[in-house]
């Protein structure tokens, strides 16, 4: 049967995973017999619109491309209507993340799970701010509440520590989770300005609506929040983990770092010392020789010190439109995987 999928969000993310259910269509049917038809898509910008029967994503994909408004199946409901009473099986949260309030991403994943529909976001306010309140409504409503998009993109954390990892436990988590500020200070050390370089990575995908997330440290923060509750069980606060982010380093800053062998990198930290976890964020002086120091670009790297393991060190992008939405389809697969007799 073909999973149904309602996007709460058609920005970067929702326009990946929509390219890549499209461009993968034929090798998810033959290699997982999963098959999908998007029936309501909602975004402030292009609009509201829904068909029970399907959607023409296509279409929708080049107005959106155009900067023009959605033209067909357009529906009056507004977001938490069309979520109760859409056909969809499964909501992608997918509006822009907001870590003070949580909304409005907070109302779309209650109207979901009370109304028995599986929720797959990448929208790190849910997650950050109500993570119990929301796991536990799911598990009420016998649906999944999935957020692997929320840390890292698509590179696969929470999965890892859930799944491969599972049995280990971990007592500390370091790295590097935010792509927008290491690109940043990775071309920062190239030469290129903190404004201009600030720009490339809006248009590349790479940084929140609100770029301060990046930049002050936020969204890095949101994750090791996330982190620290899912990973570690703590019922930590967003406001309480210290949070210093990238925006009082200069160019003099990374010349001074470099003439001693070193780097810049913005290091988010969970540790349980004894049953006390605490997060941190901020930026930190690595020297070269240190692993952490040769990641580049809009890359992340988090190592989970582990007692079975020892250390377990995961590299991979963290932003971007593909690379997010492929977060979004490895958690689509999740659904499918658990609710069918698949190949
Ligand atoms: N703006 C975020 C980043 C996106 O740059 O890491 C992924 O959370």
């Amino acid at each position: 049967m073909k999973q149904k999928i309602a996007l709460l969000g058609f920005g970067t993310v929702g326009q990946g995973i929509c390219e890549i259910l499209l461009n993968k269509k034929e090798y998810l049917k033959e290699k997982y017999n999963y098959e999908f038809e998007f029936v309501a898509v909602a975004d402030f910008a292009f609009g509201s619109v829904y068909n029970p029967n399907g959607l023409n994503i296509p279409a929708m994909l080049e107005e959106a491309k155009a900067k023009k408004k959605f033209t067909r199946d357009l529906t009056t409901l507004d977001n938490v209507s069309l979520i109760t009473k859409c056909n969809a099986d499964v909501v992608c949260e997918l509006t822009y993340t907001d870590l003070d309030t949580g909304g409005p991403a907070i109302e779309h994943c209650k109207a979901a799970l009370e109304s028995k529909k599986h929720i797959v976001t990448s929208n790190k306010g849910p997650a950050a701010l109500r993570y119990p309140e929301m796991k536990a409504l799911a598990d009420k409503k016998g649906v999944k509440f999935m957020i692997e998009g929320t840390v890292v993109a698509g590179t696969p954390i929470i999965n890892l520590v859930e799944g491969p990892l599972a049995g280990c436990e971990i007592s500390k988590i370091r790295g590097i989770l935010n792509g927008t500020t290491n690109y940043m200070l990775s071309e920062m050390e190239k030469g290129m300005g903190y404004d201009e370089v600030l720009k490339v990575a809006q248009d590349l995908g790479y940084a929140e609506a609100n770029p301060a997330g990046d930049v002050e440290g936020y969204d890095a923060r949101g994750k090791v929040t996330i982190l620290a509750n899912i990973v570690m069980g703590a019922s930590m606060k967003i406001n309480e983990v210290p949070c210093r982010g990238i925006t009082k380093i200069t160019s003099e800053d990374i010349q001074k770092a470099k003439d001693t062998n070193a780097r810049w990198k913005l290091i988010g930290t969970v540790e349980n010392k004894d049953g006390e976890i605490t997060g941190s964020v901020s930026p930190e002086m690595i020297d070269l020789s240190h692993p952490l120091a040769g990641v580049m670009g809009a890359t992340n790297a988090l190592t989970f010190t582990t007692d079975l393991l020892g250390d377990v060190t995961i590299v991979g992008p963290g932003a971007g439109r593909i690379e997010t939405g492929f977060s979004i389809l490895t958690d689509l697969l999740q659904i499918h995987n658990s609710s069918c007799n698949c190949k």
